[in-house]
């Protein structure tokens, strides 16, 4: 029997799960790393779990109404996926990007017809922080808000909105207890809005408050504001706490555990990447191409013999190829 869909929103999820068999032999690892494979979803990333759920919530309690715009900041993957999925969905999306997001990026925005600003077009006071180095997501999240009453849009908010975290407890989660029967010790991912890393703490410190979570952050040198000379940066992605303070709101809402918080370099996440096309011919985009590296040295640790070690491949490389990912 063929099977057709009526909606790219039925597609989201249930991507693959994939053990990275050749990289382990190359490393001679005794733990075991499983991709999943985000990339898979309709949109090309991890973002299309949320922007969904945030859809379908807002439609259900009737804060969007039918045809109504959505707006949100957003340097990436999930303004693609509200894109995307508003479209399916008949609605217009508009996005504050933020300053330094790659040229792809933008490029994918007009594809899809999304009427696209910059952070510092939000408001005079948001221009300014972002020029002194002072923005904060209060203030940015205020200002979006005002913009959004003023032109009749809805903001859907995905820095402070729960259905981004609990796309992932519905989801995200579940799909990797199944795929595993269980088998699951540690988890690794980085943070963007926080939406992954505290859907699945939640999901899985319920099941078992041995498993892991290990959260990865892009070094000082390696964040999209660190004007670095290099230019090379772990896009997409946030520090989950800056001097001992956790910085991302969606953690702290949640109040989310993380047992362990690891910092790689861009350089180190960049040569990680190389070496997987290579090995296995899986092409990651640059937050994943962290995560790689941080697992690799986690089951590098004798403790962590046989176990299972699961990596969140947030997106592909496409949306890299300007940057100096696979230079
Ligand atoms: C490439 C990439 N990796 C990871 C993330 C982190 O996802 P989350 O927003 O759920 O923290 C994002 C988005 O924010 C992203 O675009």
């Amino acid at each position: 029997m063929g099977k057709i869909y009526k909606s790219i929103t039925e597609l989201v999820g249930h991507t693959p799960l994939v053990e990275l068999t050749n990289y382990e032999a190359k490393h001679e690892l005794k733990a075991t790393l499983l991709g999943k494979l985000e990339y898979f979803n309709p949109s090309g990333s991890v973002k299309d779990r949320a922007a969904l759920s945030m859809i379908e919530e807002a439609e259900r309690t009737g804060k969007l109404k039918p045809g109504q715009t959505i707006v949100d900041n957003t340097s990436g993957n999930t303004g693609i996926a509200l894109a995307a999925f508003g479209h399916a969905k008949g609605h217009e999306f508009v996005t504050f990007l933020e300053p330094g997001v790659s040229k792809e990026r933008e490029d994918i925005f007009k594809a899809y017809g999304v009427d696209q600003y910059w952070f510092t077009d939000i408001s005079p006071r948001v221009k300014e922080a972002c020029e002194t180095g002072a923005l904060n997501i209060t203030v940015l999240e205020e200002d979006v808000q005002a913009y959004a009453d003023k032109n009749g849009y809805y903001y859907i908010d995905q820095c402070s909105n729960e259905f981004n975290t609990e796309a992932h407890y519905q989801t995200t989660g579940p799909e990797i207890w199944e795929d595993t029967d269980g088998k699951v010790d540690i988890v690794v991912l980085l943070a963007g809005t926080g939406g992954t890393i505290s859907g699945l703490s939640k999901y899985f410190k319920e099941k078992d408050e041995n498993i892991q979570i290990i959260g990865v952050q892009p070094d000082v040198y390696s964040r999209l504001d660190a004007n670095n000379k290099t230019g090379n940066t772990i896009d997409g992605v946030f520090p989950i706490e800056i001097g001992g303070n956790v910085i991302i709101p969606l953690v702290n809402k949640f109040n989310s555990k993380i047992d362990e918080i690891i910092d790689v370099s861009a350089e180190d996440a960049y040569s990680a990447a190389k070496e997987l096309v290579r090995s296995d011919g899986i092409f990651l985009g640059q937050s994943a191409s962290a995560a790689l590296f941080a697992a690799t040295k986690v089951a590098e640790r004798p403790e962590n013999a046989g176990k299972n070690i699961v990596i969140i491949m947030a997106d592909d490389g496409t949306k890299y190829l300007s940057t100096n990912l696979y230079k």
